[in-house]
């Protein structure tokens, strides 16, 4: 369905992300026929384009991140006739507005959105030139992208600056797990069938792992990746994000209050984390050189050319939800870079079964387990205890129920930004976070931060191409658990 006519301003416009991610897939929304005719993308950033100029590297850009099947030369044509570029010094008496404002009067009357592909320290300064230079129509939305601050207070300050400028209502904080496919089925799997949610419970669920685990190694964003570490990169957003979907209570409305209402119970249940529970609760891991598909790969301290930093590269953590509906089930939780595969699930195991009736030829009875994978390969996998076929007498068998959405759709799964870009447009926030969650989470996050510095225990080395350091392991199997490797 065509979405009303647009402008959209893409501040970072010779950035990674607008180049990787963000026009590769307005490309695709354009190729479907979701654009309107009139719709505009102008660039803009700090450096003197030309249209031209901006147009041949958005056109490169495609070239490198869009399948040549998807790339057909009339669509790329039409492309790129949209797009133009504004060059704007953020700061709000900069050169470059007046520029932006003429080319935004002649479209005063459509929706306008801002996305501010660029560092987090410049959030501010754009949102204060957009206020300061009257381009805020009724119509306007901002969209801004993490890393919203390093702790509870900069994730404040970064709020406050926006904040000043632009009302809740118009700031899409976007997550982009949460415009994964896998994701947005989460919900429909839970609230769109009645199988599941009654046994949805401590008294049926035996604990729940979520796992995002990487081989790249941090590539060319070290210097960055070095300030955050994966517990900021991925778990104070991603992996929180995916453990409310999980825990959440259904909402009225499939809608963005009723649905963020109830995330936020579900960050603001979770127990703290502290300096007491910290060697319990959570492990840190920085890699070492080793082997990745098929090739050796440096350590982490290589790739940064530096011998000193204590930066993790990895993460487990045991998450406690401390509710009715969760009292006693553990979330583990684990990511990193330069693990043995790039693999993101969702496992939810499901207790044992109270008493079994049949003898022990039957042979192990394992747990039921619903795994919900994100990438590769998304698919959703019910694992069930059936009767292996034949007459050799009563044996039983673990053998999934198994949907791979490659087969059962035959369809170009899209990416996250296409959706929730035109989420933005649509005025639908339902997929993105609000002030308070953001903070919730880092209210969770940030005692564990500040319980790593104090004790200043190094993280513990693995090696490239690993499950992580032995210590993950542990984590787990110290409560008769293990970490699902179904890859
Ligand atoms: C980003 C992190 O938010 O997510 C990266 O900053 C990480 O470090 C990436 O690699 C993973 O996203 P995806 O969609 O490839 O799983």
């Amino acid at each position: 369905i065509a979405v009303d006519p647009f402008d959209l301003v893409v501040f970072g416009a010779t950035g990674d992300l607008a180049y990787r991610k963000l026009l590769p897939a307005l490309y695709q929304r354009h190729r479907d026929g979701q654009i309107p005719p009139v719709a505009r993308i102008i660039g803009a950033s700090r450096r003197p384009m030309s249209d031209e100029a901006y147009r041949d590297a958005t056109e490169k850009a495609l070239a490198s991140h869009v399948p040549a099947a998807e790339r057909e030369p009339e669509t790329v044509k039409s492309f790129l006739e949209r797009i133009s570029y504004v060059a704007v010094d953020a700061s709000a008496d900069g050169a470059g507005w007046a520029d932006l404002k003429a080319t935004l009067d002649e479209g005063a009357d459509r929706i306008r959105a801002f996305y501010l592909a660029v560092g987090p320290d410049l959030f501010g300064a754009i949102c204060e030139g957009i206020g300061a230079h009257g381009l805020i129509t009724e119509k306007t939305r901002v969209i801004i992208e993490k890393p919203i601050g390093k702790d509870l207070a900069s994730a404040r300050a970064v709020n406050d600056a926006i904040g000043r400028v632009f009302d809740e209502r118009q700031i899409y904080r976007i997550d982009h797990y949460l415009g994964k496919e896998t994701v947005q089925n989460l919900m429909a799997l839970r609230f769109g069938n009645a199988l599941f949610e009654p046994l949805w419970n401590a008294a049926h669920i035996d604990h729940v792992q979520i796992t995002v685990a990487e081989s790249l190694g941090v590539e060319s964003r070290a210097g960055y990746y070095d300030t955050a570490g994966a517990l900021r990169d991925m778990v104070q957003n991603h992996i929180l994000q995916l453990l409310c979907l999980v825990a959440m209570e259904p909402p009225s409305h499939f809608d963005a209050d009723a649905m963020r209402d109830e995330k936020l119970k579900v960050l603001r249940a979770l127990l703290p984390i502290t300096d007491d529970n910290l060697d319990q609760f959570t492990v840190r891991g920085q890699y070492r050189a080793g082997a990745s598909q098929g090739g050796a790969v440096p350590g982490y301290l290589e790739e940064l050319g530096r011998t000193d930093s204590t930066t993790e590269t990895f993460v487990a953590i045991k998450a406690e939800i401390e509710n009715w509906r969760w009292a006693g089930v553990p979330f583990y939780i684990r990511t990193g870079k330069r693990l043995a595969t790039r693999v993101s699930e969702i496992v939810v195991s499901f207790k044992p079964i109270p008493h079994s009736i049949f003898d022990s030829s039957a042979g192990h009875l394992t747990q039921n387990q619903l795994v919900m994978r994100l990438q590769p390969d998304e698919a959703v996998r019910l694992s069930l205890m059936i009767k292996d076929p034949g007459p050799g007498g009563m044996r039983l068998r673990n053998v999934p129920l198994d949907m791979s959405f490659a087969q059962a759709f035959k369809v170009r799964s899209p990416d996250a930004y296409e959706r929730l870009i035109m989420d933005v447009i649509r005025g639908n926030a339902t997929l993105f976070m609000r002030r308070d969650e953001v903070e919730a989470a880092w209210t969770w996050i940030d005692p564990i931060l500040g319980a790593w510095e104090r004790t200043a225990v190094p993280p513990k080395a693995y090696t490239a191409g690993t499950w992580g350091p032995s210590a993950a392991i542990a984590l787990i199997e110290r409560d008769g658990r293990t970490w699902h490797e179904e890859v």
